[in-house]
């Protein structure tokens, strides 16, 4: 059962507005602050695949969603939020300006998620005058109302504190948080990505393959592994029954061979881009982006709900967390009244604990009695 009251989103792009709707659909309230005059169609358009996608998760029905309250500024939406996700542009200027003023305004006890893909949380935190210690990057993966995991990353003036009480957060909405030790820019998916992108774009730059290509590489064979075990339980099972030393052994003199270009980027420039969008859209054989996300969505589901049931009926890896989280939404289906009604959310005694004395220690002592509370409920 999620342990978050009320929620606000600073900005509802394609990753805010994927929060919007894990949030909702987890029976939670959300004010949400974006400039965009289109915001809120977008966020619609993200809100009706998402409700499709959970509907096959739940044919046993949706729990009743949270309401959504368009803010028309900042200070509004976070006002009397106890969660804040901040998802604008990956800009540091900007990130500045939009934490300031969520500091400025949100209760003293709030966590402010960021969902930037790699600036650092001392970088952002910086512009907090208030409450640094209550900012962790929360770092998502697109589309957040499927994918569990976040990155969670803590700055220089984050309270360890704000850290454990963003894991719960996060994972009472079924989420798999983990805890990135250091802090370094793009932190570990991201890092993995982007090296991955750059050769990507390499191999099709030099022509050794197309976009189209390059993608059947990946989803015909490491892609499929990579959804059930990661790189290194992979490899370790590649090295045959000797394991991964073995498997280290065969394949460690290939650090050195020319198997990479990694430290070499290739010049971002027209022609890049050209190449690569024209061969994307001779990919898509004419399907539209929302069409494709559809398909997306469907195929993430099958893979999360076949993962449910391996592990003698236990689950694996991502499929054992859909099995819970599956369970958690139709439990919470089944009380509707107990859920969304405002008021019955307002009486919890873990509101009170939102109270300026704790400005102190406002992350720690707030949040985690929360936490507690609401835990033994669920
Ligand atoms: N797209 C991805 O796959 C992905 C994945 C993980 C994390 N992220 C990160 O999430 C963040 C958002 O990325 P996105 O892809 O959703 O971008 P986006 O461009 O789709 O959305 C950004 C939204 O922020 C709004 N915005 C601009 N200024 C604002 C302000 N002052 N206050 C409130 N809203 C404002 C814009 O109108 C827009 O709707 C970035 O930090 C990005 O790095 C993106």
């Amino acid at each position: 059962m999620s342990i978050i009251n009320k929620a606000a989103a600073i900005g509802g792009g394609v990753i805010g507005a994927g929060w919007v709707a894990r949030l909702l659909l987890n029976g939670i309230d959300v004010s949400i602050f974006d400039p965009d005059p289109e915001a809120s169609r977008k966020v619609g358009e993200v809100m009706k695949g998402a409700r499709r996608a959970y509907k096959q998760m739940l044919p046993g029905g949706l729990p009743k969603e949270g309401k959504l309250t368009f803010a028309k500024t900042i200070a509004e939406a976070v006002a009397d939020a106890d969660f804040i996700q901040e998802s604008v542009p990956e800009r540091l200027d900007l990130k500045h300006k939009v934490l300031a003023e969520i500091d400025a305004h949100a209760p003293a006890n709030a966590i402010v998620g960021s969902s930037t893909s790699g600036i650092k949380p001392t970088d952002m935190q910086v512009a907090m005058k208030k409450h640094p210690e209550r900012l962790v990057v929360g770092h998502p993966f697109n589309p957040v109302y499927l994918l569990p995991l976040v990155e969670i990353v803590g700055g220089q003036q984050t309270f360890p504190e704000a850290i454990e009480v963003a894991k719960e957060l996060y994972a009472s909405i079924g989420m798999k948080p983990v805890v990135v030790r250091k802090e370094i820019e793009a932190f570990v998916g991201d890092r993995l990505l982007e090296a991955a992108w750059r050769e990507a774009l390499w191999l099709v730059k030099d022509g050794i393959c197309t976009v189209e290509e390059l993608d059947d590489i990946m989803r015909y064979s490491f892609g499929l592994r990579w959804a059930q075990m990661g790189m290194f339980q992979v490899y370790r099972v590649a090295g045959g029954e000797a394991g991964m030393r073995h498997f280290m052994a065969q394949f460690g003199p290939c650090l050195k061979w020319p198997w990479t270009k990694l430290m070499d980027v290739p010049e971002f420039n027209d022609e890049l881009v050209d190449l690569i969008a024209t061969q994307s859209d001779e990919q898509a054989h004419g399907l539209s982006i929302r069409e494709l996300e559809k398909i997306r969505d469907d195929n993430l589901v099958a893979i999360m709900e076949a993962l449910s049931k391996q592990n003698k009926g236990k689950g694996w890896g991502a499929g054992a967390l859909h099995k819970d989280y599956t369970k958690q939404l139709a439990k919470l289906a089944a009380k509707p009244a107990a859920k969304a009604d405002g008021k019955a959310k307002a009486a919890k005694p873990a509101k009170k604990a939102a109270t300026p004395a704790k400005v102190e220690k406002p992350v720690k002592a707030g949040k985690a009695d929360k936490a507690k509370k609401s835990k033994k409920k669920g």
